[in-house]
C-alpha cells in the first residue's frame, strides 16, 4: 500500500494505475476510520480495481467554535485498517499541502449549501466542496464514494460534480449503525456513557416519523410531531434541527414526496453534536 503525503506521490500512483488500464476509486475521509468508512472502502473495491483513501481533517469545514483541534486523529490505526482492506493508496496530506500560503479559491454550491446543516454551520459546506474538488483533481479517480449518513453533503457534491462536468461518478453507501441504531460517527467517541445510552433515540425518532408515513401520513406535520415526541423521551438529547425536505432540492416540503423525502436531524448531547437522517 502506498502511503502518500504529497500530491506528486499520489498523482504518480494514479498515472500508473490508469496507464495500465486499471480503474480507480477514491474514498475521501477525515480519518478515525470506523466500520462506516470501511463499508465505503468495500463498495469502492467492488466498483474499481484500485482504491485510494484520503485522510485529511479539513480545517476549512470547521467553524471557529467547532471541534477541529479535538477531532479524533488515528493515522497509524487508520493505515492498518486500510492495509487490511487492500487499499492501494492512502493520501494523508498536511494542511500546508492542501492550503499553501496564498490559497484563495473557494467552491460554493449556491442554494443547497445554506440549508439544513448549512444554516447551523455557516461556511461548512463551502469547506467541504472546496476540499473535495481539490481531492478529486489531485487523485483523479473514476469513482468517489461517500456515505448517506451525510446526506446533504452527498446531494451538494453530486450537484457540484454535475455543474462542473467533473469526469467522476459519485456514489453513496447506506449508513452503518450500531446494533441499537446509533449511526456510526467519529464523533460518537466524545459521548459520555450516559449520552451514549441516550444517543440511539435519534434513529428511533426518525423511525417513528417513518412509521407515521408508512401508516398513511401524507403531510409533514404529523411526521414531525412523531419525531419530536420520540426525541422528548431522552432529556439528554437537545434537538438542534429537524428538517423534512425534498431530497434533490433540499427545500422544505409540506406534503411527503414519495421516494424523494429526506428527514434529517441534528441534536446535541452535552457538547457533542450528532446528525442522522432517513430517506423515504
Ligand atoms: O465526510 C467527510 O468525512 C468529509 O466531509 C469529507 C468528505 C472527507 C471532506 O472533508
Amino acid at each position: 500500500m502506498l502511503t502518500a503525503t504529497t500530491i506528486e506521490e499520489v498523482r504518480a500512483w494514479e498515472r500508473t494505475a490508469h496507464g495500465q488500464g486499471r480503474t480507480t476509486a477514491l474514498v475521501p475521509t477525515m480519518g478515525a476510520l470506523h466500520e462506516g468508512h470501511l463499508a465505503l472502502v468495500r463498495r469502492a473495491a467492488q466498483i474499481a480495481r484500485e482504491v485510494a483513501v484520503s485522510i485529511f481533517v479539513n480545517p476549512a469545514q470547521f467553524g471557529p467554535h467547532e471541534d477541529f483541534s479535538r477531532y479524533p486523529r488515528a493515522l497509524e490505526s487508520d493505515l492498518a485498517k486500510c492495509e487490511r482492506e487492500n487499499v492501494a493508496a492512502v493520501f494523508s496530506p498536511s494542511v500546508e499541502t492542501m492550503y499553501p500560503a496564498g490559497f484563495r479559491t473557494r467552491v460554493h454550491v449556491e442554494g443547497l449549501s445554506e440549508r439544513l446543516e448549512g444554516a447551523s454551520r455557516p461556511g461548512h459546506f463551502q469547506g467541504v466542496t472546496t476540499v473535495v474538488l481539490k481531492l478529486l483533481e489531485i487523485v483523479r479517480p473514476d469513482v468517489a464514494v461517500f456515505g448517506w449518513k451525510d446526506a446533504q453533503q452527498f446531494v451538494i457534491l453530486r450537484r457540484m460534480a454535475e455543474d462542473l462536468n467533473l469526469p467522476v461518478a459519485l456514489e453513496a453507501v447506506e449508513t452503518v449503525r450500531e446494533r441499537d441504531g446509533l449511526a456510526l460517527s467519529s464523533r460518537n467517541a466524545y459521548l459520555s456513557p450516559a449520552e451514549r445510552r441516550a444517543a440511539p433515540v435519534l434513529h428511533r425518532a426518525l423511525q417513528a416519523g417513518l412509521a407515521r408515513i408508512i401508516a398513511g401520513a401524507r403531510t409533514v406535520a404529523p411526521v414531525e410531531a412523531a419525531i419530536r415526541e420520540a426525541l422528548a423521551e431522552e432529556p439528554l438529547v437537545i434537538l438542534d434541527r429537524l428538517d423534512i425536505v425534498h431530497l434533490d432540492t433540499l427545500e422544505p416540503i409540506e406534503r411527503i414526496a414519495p421516494g424523494k423525502t429526506l428527514m434529517a436531524l441534528a441534536a446535541k448531547l452535552g457538547s457533542t453534536r450528532l446528525i442522522d437522517n432517513v430517506r423515504c
